[in-house]
């Protein structure tokens, strides 16, 4: 990553006209009379400023109709600011929603050199690239037959297959990636890190919260038209949850605590870890307590009848720890108290990793199963034993109680980032990567030849 800015978006601001019946939309076609005799103005996107560095990764999220499309359009110059500014420097390849840019009746290959052009490429760059985008997008002899024809599925390995064959500096991609099976998905990941290793600026707008946290260097969060939120992708995710999690009547509350959040982290690293105070104290089995380990990071969702307290970590006999030896037991518990009836309902933990990734968790019953009904008044202590079969590091727990609803199977209190613990260093490790999966090593010489 550089210090090159790669997009500046200033106090940028788009307006769409609103008929209230179709013809109105005609009449001020042909008598447009007096300024906004025959609409009114609706702001799709309000006073958005932010700027995206040459290399970065940055991922948007933010429920629907929130403006994600209409600012990607705008940072792609197919769509004009009302208000504001955007300055977007190198050459753009985007993906946006319908894929735009493609001829119905053109067959493939036709499109391809159509969309290729657009995107800059020389007929010369066409022909030595048309092989590799046609495996790409791997729909066979469809690429002679005219787009119409094509599945959505097809449309998009198509449309994928050039855009990231254009070699871009800016690389704009509208939830084009939810479309499309796994495998595709997979690749187009894979592509995605390839351009990105290669310095190019990549956009997303993406509702998977894995896909932002695995692949962004930082996310922006909007909503009504609004930059809420911006920061890492951890914290913002967690807080585009809250969002949409909130019950309606409390999301007015959620929004605005989100909005003026002292929490919103403008730099690029995560800074959720503040070192601990160093008085540590070094009981027989090493783990122990640090006053100054506690998350940054915790976000509580909006309880909807019961509440989720004193999440902790705990030696077999009960001391509270946070530093934890690695491959030894411990207990993972709180307390719930309950203001609601209740039914179906589990409680659950998960264990994840500095930058979100979830390496595995519980429930206290199989989704579906749990016969415990509760009701106002109930208080009970979840405790979850566990091995931390873990790499030296830090790692994070989230806490969640679900019941059943109308609505199928909802959270009725969760903490993102509710405790954290480190695993202390073990020279003696013989296990690489984060999962420690108790791997017996074995080397035995076969034969020795003569020297
Ligand atoms: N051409 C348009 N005319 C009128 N309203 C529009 C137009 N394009 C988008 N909008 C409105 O602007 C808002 C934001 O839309 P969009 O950017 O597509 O949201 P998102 O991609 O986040 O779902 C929505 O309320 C949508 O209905
Ligand atoms: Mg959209």
């Amino acid at each position: 990553m550089s210090s090159e800015v790669s997009i500046q978006v200033s106090a940028l601001g788009k307006s769409f006209p609103i008929y209230d019946k179709p013809h109105h939309r005609l009449m001020q076609m042909i008598a447009p009379g007096p300024k906004d005799r025959w609409y009114r103005t609706f702001r799709a996107l309000n006073d958005v400023s932010f700027e995206v560095w040459r290399g970065e990764t940055v991922g948007i999220v933010g429920r629907n109709g929130s403006g994600k499309s209409t600012l990607l359009q705008l940072i792609c110059g197919t769509l004009t600011p009302s208000a504001g500014t955007v300055q977007a420097h190198g050459r753009i390849a985007a993906l946006l929603e319908l894929g735009a840019g493609f001829n119905p009746d053109f067959t493939g290959r036709e499109n391809v050199y159509l969309n290729g052009s657009l995107l800059g490429l020389t007929r010369k760059e066409l022909d030595e690239r048309f092989d590799d985008i046609a495996a790409f997008a791997d729909i066979g002899e469809f690429i002679e037959q005219p787009v119409k024809s094509y599945s959505s599925g097809m449309y998009i390995r198509l449309a994928f297959a050039v855009a990231i064959n254009s070699t871009p500096d800016i690389l704009v991609i509208d939830e084009a990636l939810s479309v499309g099976d796994e495998a595709f998905q997979r690749k187009c990941f894979a592509r995605i890190d390839a351009i990105r290793n290669a310095g190019a600026t990549v956009l997303f707008v993406s509702h998977s919260a894995g896909a932002v946290i695995e692949l962004c260097d930082r996310a922006l969060l909007l909503d009504r038209g609004e930059l809420i939120a911006k920061g890492t992708p951890k914290h913002v995710i967690s807080h585009y949850h809250k969002l949409i999690y909130a019950p309606i009547d409390k999301q007015e509350t959620v929004r605005e605590s989100i909005r003026s959040s002292t929490a919103v982290i403008h730099g690029v690293t995560s800074t959720e870890y503040v070192a601990g105070s160093p008085e540590v104290v070094e009981p027989e089995d090493g783990a122990c307590f640090e006053e100054g380990l506690l998350p940054q990071s915790t976000v509580r969702y909006v309880s909807r009848g019961a509440t989720i307290e004193d999440p902790h970590i705990e030696t077999l006999q009960g001391r509270r720890v946070n530093v934890l030896r690695r491959g030894q037991e411990y207990i993972y518990t709180y307390q719930v108290a309950v203001q609601c009836v209740a039914a179906a309902v589990r409680f659950g933990m998960m264990i994840k990793t500095l930058t979100g990734f979830e390496l595995g968790g519980a429930a206290s019953a199989p989704q579906g199963m749990s016969e415990l009904i509760v009701a106002p008044g109930q208080l009970f202590v979840v405790r979850f034993r566990f091995q931390a079969q873990l790499a030296p590091g830090t790692y994070f727990m989230n806490a969640g109680v679900t019941a059943f609803e109308e609505d199928g199977e909802t959270f009725i209190d969760r903490i993102v980032d509710a405790a954290m613990f480190k695993v202390m260093p073990d020279p003696y490790r013989l296990s690489t990567g984060a999962a420690d999966f108790l791997v017996d090593v074995d080397v035995s010489e076969l034969a020795r030849e003569a020297a």
